[in-house]
């Protein structure tokens, strides 16, 4: 079983206090920090990129759970493994042509290669990614179209997580965009492990308490999964 993953994203957080901000949330019990690299063009939004993290490596020893969304992933891997990077997801409309390279690439700077995918991208583009001989080690189902914090979650986006689910019954399976208290639920019942959430943790008074409903909710779906799953060996 896939351990749960509470990652929340550092987009919603107060940029110019990035270290005490990644600190309050390690305290508030988050497994990962959700790092979003947008270069203005995979996604019309421009956020971070690896001096950045570089920054924050030196005050944290978290695991930097890395999203790129750009369009040429291969020219990050270099920056960001030297930066101190943990997680490297990329996109896969934006690696049709080149995601073996990337995925040897990343695990040779010793990240973990991820791949994610959009809303409208059918689940079947990822699998040769994950039944290969050097598999990414995590999908990151998207559940708003990326770009931005703050938007309403697809819970049609829930089918591709059960779907990946049952086929890979202990990857990392990551869902980001309108998570929170609301929404958990759906994601945990689908076989989501690794919950990204920005505005509902960043905006709530208890982030803590937002931080362990999310992980108990994915506990609770993983225990109920496993029961079903010794009723029908
Ligand atoms: C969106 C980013 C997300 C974003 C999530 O493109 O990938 O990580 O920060 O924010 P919320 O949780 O507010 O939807
Ligand atoms: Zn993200």
């Amino acid at each position: 079983m896939a351990a749960p993953k509470i990652a929340p994203s550092m987009l919603s957080s107060d940029f110019s206090n990035l270290a005490s901000e990644a600190e309050r949330m390690l305290n508030c019990g988050a497994d990962w920090l959700h790092m979003d690299i947008m270069d203005g063009h995979f996604v019309p939004n421009l956020t971070i990129g690896a001096p950045v993290i570089e920054s924050l490596r030196k005050h944290t020893k978290a695991y930097l759970d890395c999203h790129l969304m750009v369009t040429n992933p291969l020219d990050y891997v270099e920056p960001l493994g030297k930066a101190g990077a943990s997680g490297f997801t990329f996109h896969v409309e934006a690696s049709k042509e080149n995601w073996q390279e990337l995925v040897q690439r990343i695990k040779s700077k010793g990240m973990r290669p991820g791949v994610s995918l959009k809303p409208r991208t059918p689940i079947e583009e990822v699998y040769p990614l994950v039944d290969c001989e050097n598999p990414v080690e995590l999908v990151l189902v998207m559940t708003v179209e990326p770009g931005f914090g703050g938007q309403k979650f697809m819970p049609e986006m829930m089918d591709k997580v059960r779907i990946l689910r049952k086929k890979y019954p202990s990857l990392d399976i990551e869902v980001d965009g309108g998570l929170g208290p609301s929404t958990i639920d759906m994601a945990a019942s689908a076989g989501a492990n690794c919950i990204v959430a920005g505005s509902s943790v960043f905006g709530s008074p208890e982030p803590a308490q937002a931080i362990s409903l999310m992980r108990k909710s994915v506990e609770e779906a993983q225990q109920k999964a496993a029961n079903v799953d010794n009723r029908h060996p």
